[in-house]
């Protein structure tokens, strides 16, 4: 059996084109455009790559993007500072700080310092929380886009037994707490660096989330036949074939899962898209808040 692919970059599209109508009709009817600002400190390839897309991708659904870079050398209270200016610029219904800052300043002390009406990444302690115990809030965005994904893939969520491995703040953990839900109904076990055999919990799995940030987390012989696999690493490897020198792989062995999943998501062109789709999702959702 050949697991089909799990295209994110056509179910982004689809998704897209439905945010730039909602973007279109905000305009049109109460004269107000999304306005998303994306901060970047320092310069890490992975990063700006990252942000570019996001912001290109805002522009794209027709919303104003406000681009902000800040050298690796601005203080925590520079940062901190710049935010709450943001927190108060009505033009921006959306502030996102591409984690992680340089080692001197404290994501937990950015993070904090950013409104949660404006918190469209769903970092802040009150958005984590509302999403804990159910209540509307901005659910983070590759969590939710894997949620869309796995849907995308035609299996029904509901009664499955889903694997997680990887306890990010920005993945693993809420992605487990978003499917365990009423309304996707899954059975989780969260697997990490403490977990004694992981393979025992993977072969047992109809829906498998790798998040670990390491190639080959995940193989063909760990999986059970028909599992639904979501790749959520982007790791760089060295490849001198390549132009660039490196070629992007996630944390699943592309290779030998394909050929036991029934589907499985490509590292470029899987999660990635969904996260930015998320993003804007999110961010038309908080100026149609304002609008209210
Ligand atoms: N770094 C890696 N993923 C993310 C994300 O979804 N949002 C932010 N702000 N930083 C990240």
């Amino acid at each position: 059996m050949s697991g089909k692919i799990i295209d994110g970059k056509e179910l982004a599209a689809q998704l897209r084109s439905e945010i730039a109508d909602g973007v279109s009709r905000l305009k049109e009817e109460k004269g107000i455009v999304p306005g998303l600002a994306v901060i970047l400190v320092g310069d890490n390839p992975a990063s700006v790559s990252y942000v570019t897309a996001k912001e290109k991708a805002s522009q794209e659904a027709g919303m104003y993007s406000k681009e902000i870079r800040l050298p690796e050398s601005t203080t925590e209270q520079e940062l901190v500072s710049l935010v709450k200016e943001l927190n108060s610029d009505p033009l921006i219904h959306g502030i996102l700080v591409q984690l992680p800052v340089p080692k001197h300043i404290s994501d937990k002390a950015v993070i904090n310092a950013i409104a949660p009406e404006k918190d469209v990444d769903g970092f802040t302690p009150v958005n984590v929380g509302k999403m804990l115990i159910g209540e509307e809030c901005f659910l983070p965005c590759t969590p939710h886009g894997i949620i869309k994904l796995i849907e995308f893939s035609g299996m029904d969520i509901r009664g499955k037994h889903a694997v997680v491995i990887g306890r990010s703040n920005i993945v693993g953990k809420p992605v487990a707490v978003l499917l365990s839900r009423k309304e996707t109904n899954a059975t989780v076990t969260l697997c990490h660096t403490g977990t004694k055999d992981i393979s025992k919990f993977t072969k047992e799995a109809d829906i498998i989330i790798v998040a670990a940030g390491r190639p080959m987390t995940l193989t063909g012989d760990m999986i059970k036949e028909g599992a639904v696999v979501i790749d959520v690493g982007v790791n760089r490897v060295p490849c001198p074939e390549t132009t660039r020198g490196y070629k992007l792989v996630g944390d699943a062995d592309f290779e030998s899962c394909s050929k036991v999943a029934s589907a499985i998501t490509p590292v470029p062109g899987g999660v990635g898209p969904l996260t930015i789709t998320m993003l804007l999702f999110n961010t038309l959702e908080s100026a149609k808040r304002a609008a209210r």
